[in-house]
């Protein structure tokens, strides 16, 4: 009896998913499923805390107020999505301080990306306009991803993602046509940050150890490769209005498919960089256990006090 509710219950899930239903935290779901989204969230939640350390690199460096103000706000916005994140984890029964322990001792990944360093101002409109960009291609079929909880956290975090795309393609106008060595350093930030961009959706789908799974269940909605190719097809115009060059030799239109035929990525580089051999990935998890330790005293003090409320409360 008990298999046959086993089958039965993953029969009604399947069905719900394929009649487009959201999974809510209070219903049935396969175990697996639950994992698979634990493992995905959860990652994406160590991006967006990570992802802040390239760009905060730069919050006392910036050009003038409105620069600083506005990079000061992207970096906030990134903090609010990973506790977001966190949140939508924890809904499927994940422990918080076991979740950021497994990003310290780099058992947990995060975006290959944030291993790159960000050395000039460029940078952060290089980040912005390419990283945050991808991050929209990639996050906005997440607004439709089966788990509720998960959908309507990017419903959010689209909106702010698009004034993050918008400032640091602002940055990159301002430089592109400014001075020559403005431009040039425009050029540069291209040029380092254009390919781990593309790493960002992933391996190849045939290299891809969770896209089949994750596309049956509508977590993903589109795959690594076309939300690559829709990145490509939208990026290669706004590069042009730059008159910055896209690092790729064999980049060109093609007019049967109606997209960018682009070069081979060094897949190599990128399962370095996963693996922990990237230009910054101690320097990141360094600066994430050094950020746990130093606000040690912050959760006792608030502990302490939210003990002592609830001591006055029963008494
Ligand atoms: N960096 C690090 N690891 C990566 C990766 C990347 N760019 N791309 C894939 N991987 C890992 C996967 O996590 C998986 O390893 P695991 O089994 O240990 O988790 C393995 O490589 C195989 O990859 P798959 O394609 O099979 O894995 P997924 O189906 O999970 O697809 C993904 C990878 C497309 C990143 C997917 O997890 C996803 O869409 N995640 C949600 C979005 C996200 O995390 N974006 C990261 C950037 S967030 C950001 O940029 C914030 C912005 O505000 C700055």
């Amino acid at each position: 009896m008990a298999e046959l509710n086993i089958k039965e219950l993953e029969r009604r899930f399947q069905e719900k998913i394929d009649n487009d239903q959201k999974i809510e935290p209070n219903d049935w779901m396969p175990e697996r499923y639950r994992k698979t989204l634990i493992r995905q969230i959860s990652q994406h939640a160590h991006s967006e805390i990570v992802g802040m350390l390239p760009e905060g690199n730069w919050i006392t460096r910036a050009p003038n107020l409105r620069r600083k103000a506005v990079l000061l706000a992207k970096v906030q916005d990134e903090a609010g999505h990973g506790l977001y994140l966190y949140s939508a984890t924890e809904t499927l029964g994940a422990d918080r301080e076991e979740t950021i322990d497994d990003l310290h001792s780099g058992k947990a990944k995060y975006s290959s990306i944030f291993n790159y360093p960000t050395l000039t101002w460029a940078d952060m409109g290089a980040v912005g306009w390419l990283v945050d960009g991808a991050a929209i291609m990639n996050q906005v079929p997440l607004c439709r991803c089966s788990y509720g909880p998960y959908a309507r956290a990017m419903v959010r975090v689209c909106k702010e993602e698009s004034f993050h795309q918008r400032q640091g393609f602002e940055i990159m106008m301002t430089l592109a046509k400014g001075t020559p060595e403005q431009k040039a350093m425009a050029q540069d930030a291209l040029n380092r940050f254009w390919w781990p961009s593309l790493m960002m959706f992933g391996p190849p789908d045939e290299d891809s150890k969770h896209t089949a799974q994750s596309m049956a269940w509508k977590i993903k909605r589109s795959t690594n490769d076309e939300l690559r190719q829709q990145m490509v097809d939208i990026t290669v115009p706004q590069a042009e209005m730059l008159g910055l060059t896209i690092p790729d030799k064999d980049l060109k239109w093609n007019e049967e498919t109606k997209q960018y035929d682009f070069g081979e990525i060094d897949w190599n580089e990128f399962w370095n960089v996963v693996k922990g051999n990237g230009p910054c990935n101690k320097e990141r998890l360094d600066a994430r256990r050094k950020a746990k330790e130093n606000g040690e005293w912050v959760r006792e003090a608030a502990n302490a006090y939210a003990a002592k409320q609830k001591m006055k409360k029963a008494s």
